[in-house]
């Protein structure tokens, strides 16, 4: 009897834990999704015109950007662009020549556009920029979009993960080191191709001495300035170009020359994996496919970050639970491989996970995520692992203990790492910011609608692209003919029923079964 009471209390304190933790999980995840901030109401006082002689042009970034606000005391603008351009505070979006817009925080938009396009037509002249790092599956799922082609007339430009948008983000890129380049051209007596793009500022500078216009003078003082600093600055990060391979002539040509990698060995027959990981619920289904990966023989699947502390404490050093970049590089000095695995598998969605977790150059990253070919188009050749490669997990796990016991075949994957260097200032847009962007774009749209096309007008908005093509900025929404934008249908640009083709969210019920089932399994 006592025993029947203590078994049924035992079951109902766990089944009572249970509901407890599901509530408060579903709590906290309802949270933080609905907790709307106060939209930014319009600032109607009249700001000060500052210096009437020239005039500055002015950007807002009208939402936070991941919780950070943006306004006129940021630092943001480099000391030349602080002298023609200015940040205003988001309530002044009203006055701006040109606004930003986070989707990471889009809670606070839709309160002022929501189908007012009225604002829109009004201000047609404002250049409006749309800035996405997230997934178009996670995104549409935060801002809780299903009216996005509400925002289809809204936009002119695009700062998103995709190789298409106006302006890339992509966290790293890579470069040829400069010891091999300079293998190539002593000890190979080769010449390469790699020209880099030296054009020295013009004597036409001139044509602005006897200029009376304070606008034209200054600008011209500042672009230029500017623009040597940026060729400098391009020059030093990437003297023979950035994020171009080498070609595989080449790379058999250097062979004899290299450094050996000597790798680290752990096991012959235990293949040793590390997965930092922070997000439990993911789109792509990556904590099933860690599952299935970990029930191979001699497959180890180590699982540091946040969804490990709810099992699993003692397992993951303090200083590792969040997954700082310090902590990963000595811990993956433990491993073999390292499993990057996007949370949605998304178009060219290639996030931090591989750039700056996953090509350490110590483990081989494994990538779950966007497609084989966006791989080949963005990320480092020959260094990681696509699972699409294979069929089947267990084809995969074969292939790991393939690599794990052949040292010659496992060390292909690391041989980037004597060919290249990356960094952030190697990636294809590291020196254009939005901010930055759109102070150029403004002065060039503001140029180009003067009446008298003078001399001193061709030159400056000449100036303005140079700086764009140094490192050949698309910007492909922009015109420079028309110094129009043409406008980004947001909901085929970047929507995951285009652009994704992992699963919806998981449900209430699925996630209730990953965390006690699965997750539970997994530790
Ligand atoms: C839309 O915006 C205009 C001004 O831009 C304003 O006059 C109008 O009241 C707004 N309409 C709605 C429905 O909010
Ligand atoms: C490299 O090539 C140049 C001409 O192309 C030749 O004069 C020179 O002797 C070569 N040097 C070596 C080390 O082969
Ligand atoms: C500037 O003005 C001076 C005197 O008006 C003239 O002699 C000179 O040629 C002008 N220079 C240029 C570059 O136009
Ligand atoms: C490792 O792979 C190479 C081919 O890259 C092969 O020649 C060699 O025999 C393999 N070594 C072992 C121990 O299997
Ligand atoms: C930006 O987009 C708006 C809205 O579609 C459009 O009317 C406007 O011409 C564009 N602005 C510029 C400066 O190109």
């Amino acid at each position: 009897m006592i025993m029947y009471i203590l078994k049924r209390w035992t079951c109902r304190k766990i089944s009572l834990f249970a509901i407890l933790t599901l509530f408060i999980c579903y709590i906290s995840y309802y949270y933080s999704i609905t907790k709307v901030n106060q939209p930014y109401i319009p600032n109607i006082r009249i700001r000060s015109i500052g210096n009437i002689l020239f005039k500055k042009i002015s950007v807002v970034h009208y939402t936070t950007t991941f919780g950070k606000r943006t306004d006129s005391h940021s630092d943001l603008f480099n000391t030349n662009l602080k002298q023609i351009c200015e940040i205003l505070d988001p309530e002044e979006y009203l006055y701006a020549d040109s606004a930003i817009v986070s989707l990471v925080d889009f809670v606070r938009f839709p309160s002022l556009v929501n189908k007012n396009i009225s604002y829109r037509n009004k201000y047609q002249s404002q250049l409006w920029l749309l800035h996405i790092e997230e997934s178009p599956r996670n995104s549409y799922r935060t801002v809780q979009m299903n009216n996005i082609i509400d925002l289809d007339d809204w936009f002119n430009l695009t700062t998103t993960l995709r190789p298409e948008s106006d302006l890339h983000i992509q966290y790293k890129g890579y470069r040829i080191k400069p010891e091999i380049i300079n293998l190539i051209t002593n000890k190979l007596n080769l010449t390469h191709n790699y020209h880099p793009t030296n054009s020295k500022i013009s004597k036409e500078i001139n044509i602005f001495k006897n200029e009376s216009s304070i606008y034209l003078k200054t600008l011209a003082s500042i672009l230029n300035k500017e623009f040597n600093d940026r060729q400098n600055s391009y020059l030093k990060a990437c003297p023979f170009t950035c994020n171009q391979p080498l070609s595989n002539d080449l790379v058999q040509f250097l062979q004899p020359y290299l450094k050996p990698i000597i790798p680290h060995i752990l096991s012959r027959d235990i293949v040793h994996i590390a997965w930092f990981v922070s997000n439990c619920d993911s789109h792509s289904g990556r904590e099933e496919y860690v599952s299935k990966l970990r029930s191979q023989p001699g497959i180890r699947v180590d699982i540091y970050g946040e969804c490990s502390s709810i099992f699993n404490k003692h397992f993951v050093p303090i200083q590792c639970r969040k997954g700082t970049p310090k902590c990963m590089e000595q811990t993956l000095s433990n491993y073999r491989f390292y499993l990057a695995f996007e949370n949605s598998k998304c178009d060219t969605y290639i996030t931090e996970k591989y750039w700056m977790q996953g090509v350490s150059g110590r483990a081989i990253p494994i990538v779950l995520g966007a497609k084989r070919e966006q791989y080949q188009r963005i990320a480092v050749p020959n260094s990681y692992i696509h699972v699409d490669n294979y069929q089947t997990i267990e084809q995969l796990a074969h292939e790991l203990h393939r690599l794990n016991k052949n040292d010659s075949e496992y060390i292909k994957y690391l041989q980037w790492t004597q060919l290249y260097d990356l960094g952030g200032d190697y990636s294809p847009t590291a020196r254009y910011d939005m901010y930055s962007t759109l102070c150029f774009l403004g002065h060039y749209q503001r140029l180009h609608a003067m009446q008298e096309y003078t001399k001193q007008r061709t030159y400056l908005l000449k100036r303005i692209r140079q700086i764009f093509d140094l490192e050949n900025v698309r910007l492909p929404n922009f015109n420079w003919e028309t110094a129009r934008t043409k406008l980004i249908k947001i909901s085929e640009f970047h929507n995951p029923k285009v652009n994704c083709w992992d699963n919806d969210y998981p449900t209430f019920l699925k996630r209730a079964y990953n965390f006690f089932f699965l997750w539970s399994k997994l530790f």
